[in-house]
């Protein structure tokens, strides 16, 4: 892949560096000396950081054992309770009434929740959940908005030892339905709805339909009211959360679980159409969410106000809004609704309003905040950031720099954090208060992380070369399995390079060694024997001062294979859209990688399909691009775009 990788110029010889500032290195909590300290004794490393920020209720006595690989045990013979380390120790160590959460409703209600708040609610919800006989290691299915409520009905599983399976509340029913059968869920906790865009969107009808298609193993759902709309409450199975959780006990004594006792399954999407359910058990997990939320954004839990803009319903969630920042005892901004939801600069009000000083969030939403413009951030004060982070694709470097220069002031490091629901946590990161700053590069593993680029034999390969990334050496938050379903595990992550974890990222090392994530794998185009990366073409594109976003696909072709077809958004000021603005982009491309990377058509849209988690479905787009019917659109988060996109390119025509 290395030679043949003729594209990788622009990334590679990105020159712009941005060491931390004395000021931040001085006060930062993670120094370089962790990476001697890792390479010197892995395992004592993790076994440190776990007793450092954890609270075992009994020690392990080892810390990883691979000998059943590649299922791991780490912590071995440690019990500790999740929802106690992220709940109870807090109010116990007398930081009760710092807040824990500053929840803001899109219309506008908010709600201070402080962790002795939150204790009371876990433990009612706790209780209210083993009333409905939900016990350890049964699943519960939770399908929510984004609520305080859905923090504590996850807590309150994790304190009772029942693994809970979160689905996405943008999920169909049929959706919804497969993996409670999958899971066999005995409870599903959900809401009448939440807000988005302006309006109640509902969540309660959902789980009628996927309870109707038949799902043998729910007992019962309970019900938090949200909106107040109106819908059918089925005798008998039905609960509200006001009436079963707010007339519960507000004490729990929760019991220690083992290490590696279950905390909770979440679905992702494979190659195939069936979701995987990917298995994270407790004290490694746990262990690994802390030590990353701590170090790679620099967290003060004084004084700092925490803000992660995912939804709980992914693995980002789950780990940075949920399990990370709340065993570190962080208080944290939670947002129900949309970026642009009264106004576009509703995420900006709500950094100056709380002082956020740490905000993670992905590209595409940074992308998003481009296009429509810096006149709309340059209105609040966002000078209460200090620590900027990304995640879920590679970062385009116009928008790395962009997010510093618009969003931190020139002032915030940037954290630029690979990593997958496979494994957990952050894997390869900078540290904002030690690393050299390159705009795009996620650059090197965390200290106690191992991973390495190897080409198609499994070797590494040299700084300058490119091929997949693998994950050499087991972590702690790494997953455990695949729901019931071991071969499919061994087979997706381990076979193709045995004994190694296989990620399905291609990446490169530049010729410091720093790695910059180029993609899934399955988005590498191969034009005239020449791999491109997509990820790279949209970068270059993005980098001209007309585009917003871009998309680029392979469309086959009978001569070369694939040939580049890119689909652009402007930017707001920009109004040409005609041939010579095609001809000045088709030779930014050329300039910028090489002729070869020219895409063949550029057709500008004005807006992408994208998924609910926000990534870019480019299998639709080479549907239109390859001028097939475009193929099953029902996961996309607005249906109606690829109706848009093709209108729009026929009037242009
Ligand atoms: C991609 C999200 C480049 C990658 C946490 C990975 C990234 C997939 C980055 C996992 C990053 C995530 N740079 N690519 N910083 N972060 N990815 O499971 O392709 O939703 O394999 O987990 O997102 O997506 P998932």
């Amino acid at each position: 892949m290395a030679e043949e990788n003729t594209g990788l110029s622009n990334l590679l010889h990105e020159e712009r560096h941005f060491p931390p500032s004395d000021e931040f290195a001085r006060h930062a909590v993670a120094g370089a000396e962790l990476y001697d300290q890792a390479k010197s004794d892995r395992l004592g490393f993790w076994a440190d950081w776990s007793r450092k920020l954890l609270t075992w209720d009994t020690d392990f006595t080892e810390t990883l054992d691979w000998s059943d690989a590649p299922t791991a045990s780490w912590f071995v013979g440690g019990k500790l309770n999740a929802a106690y380390n992220c709940v109870d120790r807090h109010v116990e160590a007398g930081n009760g009434d710092r807040v824990a959460i500053h929840f803001e409703g899109e219309p506008g209600d908010t709600r201070t929740i402080t962790y002795s708040d939150l204790q009371r609610e876990v433990n009612k919800a706790a209780n209210a959940f083993a009333d409905l006989g939900v016990g350890a290691g049964d699943r519960v299915a939770i399908y929510m908005p984004m609520i305080p409520e859905t923090v504590f009905a996850m807590l309150a599983c994790a304190r009772l030892g029942a693994p809970h399976s979160v689905v996405f509340g943008g999920y169909s029913a049929d959706a919804l339905n497969s993996r409670i059968l999958d899971a066999e869920a005995k409870l599903v906790i959900t809401a009448d709805g939440g807000y988005r865009r302006g309006a109640p969107s509902s969540l309660k009808p959902a789980v009628d339909d996927a309870l109707a298609s038949g799902a043998p193993s729910v007992t019962n759902v309970v019900v938090v009211r949200r909106t107040g709309e109106e819908m059918t409450m089925t005798e008998g199975r039905d609960l509200w959360w006001h009436d079963v959780v707010d007339s519960a006990s507000d004490q729990h004594a929760c019991e220690a679980m083992d290490s590696e006792h279950p905390l909770f399954i979440l679905y992702t999407s494979g190659t195939t159409g069936k979701p995987k359910g990917i298995v994270h058990t407790t004290g490694g997990y746990l262990t690994q969410c802390a030590y990353t939320h701590k170090n790679v954004f620099d967290l003060h839990p004084e004084s700092d106000v925490y803000w992660c803009s995912a939804d709980v319903g992914w693995v980002t969630g789950h780990s940075y809004i949920v399990y990370g920042p709340l065993a570190n005892g962080a208080t944290q901004v939670m947002y129900e609704g949309t970026p642009d939801t009264p106004h576009k600069g509703r995420w900006w009000e709500i950094v100056e309003k709380y002082g956020v000083s740490i905000l993670y969030t992905a590209p595409t939403a940074i992308r998003t905040c481009m296009k429509w413009g810096e006149d709309i951030p340059a209105k609040y004060d966002l000078s209460s950031l200090r620590v900027l982070g990304s995640v879920g694709e590679p970062i385009n470097p116009e928008a790395w720099i962009w997010y510093r220069h618009v969003i931190g002031g020139d002032r915030t490091p940037v954290v630029d954090t690979w990593w997958q629901t496979e494994t957990g946590a952050i894997m390869i990161s900078p540290l904002p208060g030690v690393t050299d700053a390159k705009p795009g590069s996620a650059q090197v593993p965390l200290p106690g992380i191992s991973a390495d680029v190897v080409d198609d034999e499994g070797d590494p390969v040299p700084d300058g070369g490119g091929g997949y990334l693998v994950l050499t050496e087991p972590w702690p938050s790494m997953l455990r399995g695949i729901w019931k379903n071991p071969e499919r595990f061994k087979e997706t992550y381990w076979s193709r390079f045995p004994g190694i974890y296989f990620a399905g990222d291609g990446a490169k090392k530049d010729e410091d060694g720093d790695i910059w994530l180029l993609g899934r794998v399955d988005d590498v185009m191969n034009v005239s024997g020449h791999r491109l990366s997509t990820t790279e073409i949209e970068s270059a594109l993005v980098s001209h001062e007309k585009v917003a976003e871009a998309a680029v696909v392979g469309a086959a072709d009978a001569t070369s294979g694939q040939a580049v077809v890119a689909f652009v958004i402007l930017r707001g000021t920009a109004s040409d859209s005609g041939d010579a603005l095609v001809k000045e982009l088709r030779d930014h491309v050329a300039h910028e990688i090489g002729g070869i990377a020219k895409p063949r058509r550029i057709l500008v849209v004005s807006e992408l399909p994208k998924t609910r988690s926000g990534k870019i479905m480019r299998r639709l787009l080479q549907d239109v691009a390859e001028n097939r019917e475009v193929g099953d659109a029902s996961t996309l988060a607005d249906s109606s775009v690829m109706d848009l996109i093709q209108e729009g390119l026929k009037t242009a025509k």
